[in-house]
């Protein structure tokens, strides 16, 4: 096969050899997930998560019989693209219902090796459906964005938490990434965190603290790739706030949603956007191998604040 069979390099993982996968199953693990791959008739090569449909035996413990992997524990066949060709003691006229099968995974070879397109890793822990933490205030947009970021999915909530200057831009509002109010708080459900702000009509920085108008509260969830965000005033009144989701598309490349209440401060609007185009001293200060190529923003709704 051709190098081409290959389309995004960055979205596969190699998993084997191919001289690893012949007469036999074989089990692979990938991103935390199980899969067998195993040829078929025509010694094309095939892949299945590797839990069989019946009672989740592996199948890569079964064998192949006639271009089919035959589960090792009732004996339940499936082709290659994990439909359940065969039940043994099925009585006779009945067909194997449609429904019978395990998800196939799509699967190339290239010189030599074995490459999965394999999903994403599954949360080992955390809530088995997605949940927002308890005390995040739901909030009616007054602009929502996407942006596609070149820049890794799993790292951009870090970057966002430890300078958030980097990436976000508040009106005219100056946020002071080294001025956190104390540590980050924990809880159950998020990390969250507090820095202070000033507005940059303010001819010169505070000397302390206690000083600054404004501050900048930022609450990660645990379990989610979501940060909820918060300009406040002095009296913890939320002067404007954001939810700021991220979808980590392939290596090296993020798409960020951002959901926004923009308000006003001192008579100005004041919103909370990503910057146009990210901070990459700021960023490679504390992720000196960062990649920061491009980035591409198109607002795609817009309503009135509530
Ligand atoms: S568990 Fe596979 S056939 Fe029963």
């Amino acid at each position: 096969m051709k190098s081409s069979a290959v389309k995004d390099p960055s979205s596969w993982e190699i998993v084997a050899l191919s001289s690893a996968v012949a007469g036999e199953p074989k089990a692979i693990r990938c991103n935390g997930a199980d899969y067998v791959l195993f040829r078929d008739e025509s010694r094309h090569l095939r892949a299945l998560v590797d839990q069989c449909a019946h009672r989740r035996a592996p199948l890569s413990l079964g064998k192949i019989v006639g271009g089919v992997i035959e589960c090792p524990y009732h004996g339940w066949r499936y082709d290659g693209s994990g439909a359940c060709v065969s039940i043994p003691n099925l009585a006779e006229g009945k067909r194997v219902p449609r429904n019978y099968r395990v998800a196939a995974i799509e699967v190339v070879e290239d010189d030599g090796f074995i490459y999965l397109l394999a999903p994403q890793e599954p949360p080992s822990s955390g809530p088995s459906s997605p949940k927002l933490p308890g005390n995040w205030q739901p909030f009616d947009a007054s602009r929502e964005i996407e942006s596609l970021v070149a820049y890794p999915g799993d790292q951009l909530m870090d970057v966002i938490s430890e300078m958030p200057s980097a990436f976000l831009k508040v009106g005219s509002v100056r946020i002071l990434d080294d001025l956190p109010f104390g540590d980050p708080v924990q809880t159950r459900d998020s990390i969250d965190l507090e820095f202070a702000a000033d507005p940059f009509s303010r001819r010169k920085l505070a000397k302390v603290r206690a000083d600054f108008p404004l501050r900048l509260t930022l609450s990660a969830a645990r379990h989610l790739n979501i940060v909820d965000i918060a300009v406040a005033g002095d009296d913890g009144m939320s002067l404007a706030r954001a939810h700021l989701a991220i979808t980590p598309a392939t290596a090296g490349l993020c798409v960020v949603h951002l959901r926004c209440l923009d308000g006003t401060y001192g008579g100005r609007p004041l919103g909370i956007d990503i910057r146009p185009h990210p901070d990459a001293m700021l960023v490679r200060s504390i992720k000196p191998f960062a990649s920061i190529l491009r980035r591409d923003a198109a607002p795609i709704h817009s309503a009135t604040a509530q």
